[in-house]
């Protein structure tokens, strides 16, 4: 199949790309690179000895998306492209709205336009919201989200399911990812945030290679069994091979929804400890006051991937531990060295 992976260049959609081309797929990227690298997409030409194109343009650009789908015999679409920070979209509200949201309503109309009917949508674990028990499992409802960026992966959920529900020819696969982190084995691609990372692995990755200081742990006073928080950190491969596999779902129409996670909660400072053991690179912290919006633990109840798509994560924590920081250590400045 010739598969449209929109935000490819990005850290989840370039590993994709590697398992799509590896799966026997032919891919198209769109990306307009406001977080993403053109540099990884060159990468992974290198590595996989096959063509990798890149639209350079914006999602939300329906003439470019015209123009994309005349070009290319698209089967189907993966789409990665959006904003993720957390923070940055409680500032930015409409920006977020913008990109994910409006982002997502071009896409599909553009889609549509072209008959194809095909997508697989990155949603996030964010969506079961703060009053969810653990596991999360599918069967729950959606929660209230605290944040745009939370808001904004619920209301694209909506809009897919109004779209499948209003037109059965479409199949729509909502995969609510847990926390991504590793990097591929080569250590030639990995994740490049840009500026100060938001998120733990890359953030502990940086004070490892000597960009950063220390770490601040966000609060140590959770009631978890050390008092930090827990989360399911699932290697970006295994997430990679959940699309590969999620795609075989779409010859069903029908809007299917799977947890992407390993099912096992891991502590800031049990992932801390785990890095300074694997990689032997001590990681000076200090513990700082909660950041707001944090929950104390989530973990994913991942048996319905398992079930019906035949996904499961293999790869454990000291495999996404070495694999980061081969990536990091062997690029310490990302794809701008
Ligand atoms: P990323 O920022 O590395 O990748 C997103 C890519 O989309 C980037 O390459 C960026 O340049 C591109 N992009 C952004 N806006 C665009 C636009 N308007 N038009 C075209 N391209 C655009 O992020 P990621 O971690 O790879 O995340 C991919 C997707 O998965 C996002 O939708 C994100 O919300 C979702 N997600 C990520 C996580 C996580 O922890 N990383 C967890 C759950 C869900
Ligand atoms: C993990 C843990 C922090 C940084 C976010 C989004 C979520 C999803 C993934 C896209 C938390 C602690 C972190 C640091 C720390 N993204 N931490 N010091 O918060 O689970 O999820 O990214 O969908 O929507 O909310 O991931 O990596 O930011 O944090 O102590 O410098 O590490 O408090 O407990 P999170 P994270």
């Amino acid at each position: 199949m010739t598969i449209l992976v929109t935000g490819g260049a990005g850290f989840i959609g370039s590993h994709t790309v590697v398992q799509l081309l590896e799966a026997g797929h032919a891919v198209v990227v769109l990306d307009n690179l406001c977080n993403g690298a053109a540099e990884a997409l060159r990468r992974i030409e290198r590595l996989t000895g096959k063509s990798v194109p890149l639209v350079k343009g914006d999602v939300r650009d329906r003439k470019a998306l015209d123009a994309l789908f005349r070009a290319y015999h698209v089967e189907a679409v993966i789409h990665f492209a959006g904003l993720k920070a957390v923070g940055e979209s409680v500032r930015e509200p409409l920006a977020y709205y913008d990109t994910n949201v409006n982002g997502t309503l071009v896409l599909c109309q553009a889609m549509a336009a072209a008959g194809v009917r095909r997508l697989v949508f990155s949603s996030s674990a964010t969506v079961y919201g703060p009053d969810a028990p653990v596991p999360y499992v599918e069967t729950l409802p959606r929660g209230r989200t605290s944040n745009p960026y939370g808001t904004s992966k619920a209301m694209v959920e909506q809009l897919l399911t109004d779209l499948q529900l209003a037109d059965p020819h479409w199949s729509v696969v909502l995969l609510r990812y847990f926390n991504p982190i590793g990097a591929h084995p080569s250590g030639v691609i990995g994740e490049d945030p840009q500026g100060l990372p938001n998120n733990l692995m890359p953030f502990i990755a940086q004070v490892a290679v000597g960009r950063l200081p220390e770490l601040a742990i966000f609060g140590d006073d959770y009631s978890t069994t050390d008092g930090t928080c827990v989360r399911d950190y699932l290697h970006v491969m295994d997430l990679a091979d959940g699309h590969v596999q999620a795609l075989g779902r779409l010859e069903t129409p029908g809007l299917h929804v799977y947890n992407l996670g390993t099912g096992c909660g891991v502590s800031v400072l049990d992932m801390v400890r785990s890095f300074e053991r694997v990689t032997g690179q001590s990681i000076p912290y200090r513990v700082a006051p909660r950041r707001e919006g944090d929950l104390a633990a989530f973990w994913a109840d991942a048996a319905k991937a398992h079930r019906e798509l035949g996904w499961q994560a293999f790869r454990g924590l000291d495999e996404m531990i070495a694999d980061t920081w081969r990536w990091q250590s062997e690029n310490p400045q990302g794809y701008r060295r």
